[in-house]
């Protein structure tokens, strides 16, 4: 019998890269690899795969290395490591069946084509491999003065130019304190926007590595960058604070090139660079940049004088960072991912000309400009909102999200004022000094982690549809390098609590396993070794006054925010297949359980203690948003079981069975303390809220089957005697809707989901909102906005629950790790006609949708190659339709509507 065949695989990739092109500058010496089948034959199944490793110049041939494993995702690496700038090309291909499978065809024809070929080349992996020194200019570049441009200088032979042949590769390694941008001979170095991020900078700086090789020539090259403040030296959160990092600016940069000859030519940063003004006055990423076009970026400038100002000295620094917290980016870089135009140019009630750019997103404007004389002003001002017609600054708290140009008025052409180390959330801009402003010249240009997207769902009701895309944008706009709050106001910060909540809707929606990882790398850096766990990552807020106040000595240890430390590793897990992260991640987890433990001490309750609670819950007074109906304690116990038994299933997925067993036994005893202690035998729990309901039936905290149906009733009466209105904050919200369904309250579940009035997910809909915000009436019916504090606009923690469009309503969930198994089950209602979602899974795309029509139920899915899916098909007879379980390939079902009306008898 032949052996069913499998079509060539993906061109590998590399870690969690998701970028088409070479995978430079790897972190590791050994990177792990996965590909996707796109069809196989009936049958087929992975039995073995072989990868072949062709190494850079002068390397032996290529290495071929047969596996016999059914693994395709994050496969380890079968070779010698890659030493460091090593680069590798890399092909995989597949065969199924066992390695003494008998194939007809003989064993070469089992084999697939080969992949495409991925290039993997390693960055700088131990700090012996820098030479460059950070440097900082002596006068210039200080805080409240111009950004600085340090420059550096390197004579290439004669002929080496890029195409003569004599250039074999170049290679720019970069970083900074502060954010930077390079030019290399008065051209552009990559497309990176505020590189090299924010990362916990005291532990953990990333550098970026760049192929030059077409921008170096013969003779003289000049590598100038471009200093900016960024989250190193500007403003980070409330009360004028800055500089939290140091005072000074400073560059690490080293250009290698390598010629034909194989010598290798080093530019690296030392006392021998430059420094000079940019035209960029002062830059904040809260307050916005100020640029002097008259004082232009100069362009390859070989002259030793600056026009406009003096050329200062530099000298190497102390780093307070010693070049063993480098590391390479795990996930992708900061770029422009989008432009978007401008919809409508209008004056306000107080003559103010503002745009409207029709979405609310995170970036800047970029206005094409002509006829202004040199040093006239141009300022644009933004918001999300509009306050009674003018720009709407108060959500934006002390952030003046202001930028300004003094034009260089160009006579006769075009001027181009956009900036490049600031960033804003906005929808609109209100722009002075520009008379006569056309909408065609003021466009939107959209900036965030370029991570790629991977998640759709669509449906027959289009105010969902419009919810979802609200979701997408929050999460464009807040995954700038770290998953942020929000992106407007004064603050910005990796809010825990935050993306515990939303990391299962990310995952879907965007390839974001390493975005995630190295946010965990910086969570398990800034955790307290007493295991404690800031309220943000990177931590900019533990050694502030208020912090200290509120936790009056304590380590912080909030419900929800801190279970991000166990929580985001399983979810990053579950959703990528991803056990290194578990792994890494492992002590850290352990070391907030262990802590919670210390502080329940005999008793296994958390009680008391500084607590965010319910936050937001719409039942709270305005002006207090710790004052929800769910109990602190209550919530901060489930918290603690839920978080012990993550630390047992990620022990066990590692073959620690004894840690697993350790902390199994630690969640078994939180669940009979909180049952105990907090739900009475018929299943009411203490402080009777929906958000206390939705976490003991959620996570399983409730002993017996009287309990969950008599907690399943109750939360369906509080949500139908709330009107079916939202009555959850952050910790409720994202699991409400999954808790009715176990309860099978189906019904009610949608009702929640599709009311319109406020406080429910569809009423910032019906108000225009396009992106979700951080409480329900952050806009009043009457357009205005609330008079409370926390208004951002730009909040994707309520949008967690797209992932419960995505699992149930369209019925697409991973069933194992990475969706190496998938569980169809969808679960119509509401009165939706059809629904869809599509996933780009580890494994290849999986896609389900299901329509309503005639009194059938139609449901298509698509499984990829490498995975099983178990689809349960909804019907209303009991027992219920057995589940079947299918393999690759595109399957469909055709079955009775469970929700048709019956059809009428005739009499
Ligand atoms: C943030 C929230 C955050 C909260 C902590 C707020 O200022 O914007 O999203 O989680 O503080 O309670």
């Amino acid at each position: 019998m032949p052996l069913p065949r499998a079509t060539a695989p993906t061109t590998p990739r590399c870690e969690h890269r998701t970028d088409s092109g070479p995978a430079l500058g790897i972190g590791t010496a050994s990177p792990r690899l996965s590909w996707t089948v796109p069809a196989a034959d009936p049958g087929y199944q992975q039995g073995a795969y072989e990868v072949e490793i062709t190494r850079g110049e002068g390397a032996p041939g290529a290495e071929i290395v047969r596996v016999e494993s059914p693994d395709q995702v994050l496969v380890p690496w079968p070779s010698a490591p890659l030493a460091a700038r090593e680069a590798a090309s890399v092909r995989v291909r597949v065969r199924a069946g066992s390695g003494n499978s008998d194939d007809e065809g003989g064993e070469d024809a089992a084999w697939s084509p080969w992949s495409g070929a991925a290039v993997v080349e390693a960055g700088l992996l131990h700090a012996g491999d820098w030479t460059a020194r950070f440097i900082s200019p002596r006068e210039l570049g200080k805080l409240d003065m111009p950004a600085p441009v340090l420059r550096g200088r390197i004579e290439l032979p004669a002929g080496a130019a890029a195409g003569a042949g004599e250039v074999v590769k170049a290679r720019l390694y970069i970083t900074a304190h502060g954010v930077y941008s390079a030019t290399l001979n008065g051209q552009r170095v990559g497309d990176e926007v505020l590189a090299p991020g924010w990362t916990s900078y005291r532990h953990r700086l990333r550098y970026q590595t760049h192929d030059v090789t077409a921008l170096v020539q013969a003779g003289e090259n000049v590598l100038e960058v471009l200093l900016g403040n960024g989250w190193w030296r500007g403003r980070l959160g409330w009360g004028g604070r800055r500089a939290l990092y140091g005072d000074r600016l400073a560059l690490l940069a080293q250009l290698e090139v390598a010629t034909a000859d194989g010598s290798v030519h080093v530019l690296a940063s030392d006392e021998s660079w430059t420094a000079h003004d940019s035209a960029v006055l002062c830059d904040d990423l809260y307050d916005g940049q100020r640029t002097d076009l008259r004082r232009a970026l100069v362009p390859a400038a070989s002259q030793s004088q600056v026009e406009g100002g003096p050329v200062d000295a530099v000298e190497v620094v102390d780093a307070r960072l010693d070049l063993d917290r480098l590391v390479a980016p795990e996930g992708p870089p900061v770029r422009v991912t989008g432009v978007l135009p401008a919809v409508r140019v209008f004056q306000s009630p107080s003559g103010a000309t503002l745009v409207d750019f029709g979405q609310n997103l995170v970036g800047w404007v970029r206005l094409r400009v002509r006829g202004l004389q040199p040093g006239d002003e141009v300022v644009v001002r933004h918001a999300e909102v509009l306050d009674g017609g003018e720009l709407g600054t108060r959500p934006l708290r002390s952030a003046k999200a202001t930028d300004s140009y003094l034009v260089a008025g160009t006579p006769g052409g075009d001027e181009v004022l956009e900036p490049s180390l600031t960033f804003h959330g906005f929808r609109y801009a209100e722009i002075s000094g520009v008379p006569n402003l056309r909408a065609d010249d003021a466009e939107a240009v959209v900036v965030g982690s370029e991570l790629r997207r991977s998640g759709w769902f669509s449906c027959s009701d289009e105010r969902l549809n419009q919810l979802h895309d609200n979701v997408v944008w929050s999460m464009r706009g807040n995954f700038l390098d770290v998953p942020t709050d929000c992106p407007q106001r004064d603050e910005r910060m990796g809010w825990t609590g935050d993306i515990q909540v939303f990391s299962p809707t990310a995952m879907f929606l965007f390839g974001s396993a390493g975005f995630l990882s190295s946010w965990l790398a910086d969570l398990a850096a800034d955790q307290f070794p007493d295991g404690s766990m800031p309220f943000v990552i990177p931590d900019i807020l533990s050694d502030t006054k208020l912090a200290k106040e509120t936790l009056k000595g304590a380590g912080p240890a909030a419900a929800a925010w801190g279970d991000a430390a166990t929580i985001v590793p399983w979810v990053v897990y579950q959703r990528s297949g991803d056990a290194a992260v578990l792994a890494r991640q492992l002590p850290s987890m352990r070391a907030w359980v262990d802590h919670l433990a210390g502080l329940a001490g005999p008793s296994h309750l958390r009680r008391g203690g500084f607590q965010f609670g319910d936050w937001v819950d719409p039942t709270a007074p305005p002006d207090n948003p710790f004052g929800a109906k769910a109990d602190p304690d209550v919530i901060a116990t489930a918290h603690f079981a839920r978080s012990a038994e993550v630390v047992a299933m990620a022990a066990e997925v590692l073959g620690d069975s004894a840690t697993a067993e350790r902390y199994a036994a630690l969640a078994a005893s939180v669940r009979e303390a909180f049952a105990i202690e907090y739900v009475t035998p018929a299943g009411r729990v203490l402080s009777d809220a929906q958000t206390v309901y939705a976490l003991a039936l959620a996570w399983a905290l409730l002993p017996s089957a009287k309990q969950r149906e008599g907690a399943g009733r109750r939360l369906a009466e509080l949500v139908g005697s709330s009107g079916f209105h939202i009555s959850t904050g952050f910790v409720g919200t994202p699991l409400v809707t999954d808790a009715l369904v176990a309860a099978g309250e189906v019904e009610v579940a949608y009702r929640l989901l599709l009311q319109t009035d406020c406080p429910s997910w569809l009423y910032p809909v019906g108000m225009g909102a396009t992106t979700i915000w951080e409480r329900w009436d952050a806009m009043l019916p009457d357009g205005s906005l609330n008079p409370g504090e926390m208004l951002s606009f730009n909040h994707y923690a309520l949008g967690a629950v797209a992932d419960w469009l995505h699992r149930t309503v369209a019925g697409l969930a991973p069933a194992a790790p990475g969706y190496r198994e998938l569980l169809v089950r969808p679960v119509p209602g509401g009165g939706l006609s059809a629904a869809a979602a599509r996933h780009l899974t580890p494994y290849g795309e999986a896609a389900v949708s299901w329509e309503r029509a005639d009194g059938q139920f139609s449901l298509r899915v698509d499984v990829p190659v490498g995975t099983t899916a178990t689809v349960h098909l909804p019907g209303a007879g009991e027992p219920a339709p057995a589940p079947a379980r299918v393999t690759h390939g595109h399957h469909e079902w055709l079955v009775a509507d469970p929700l048709a009306d019956p059809p009428a008898t005739g009499s």
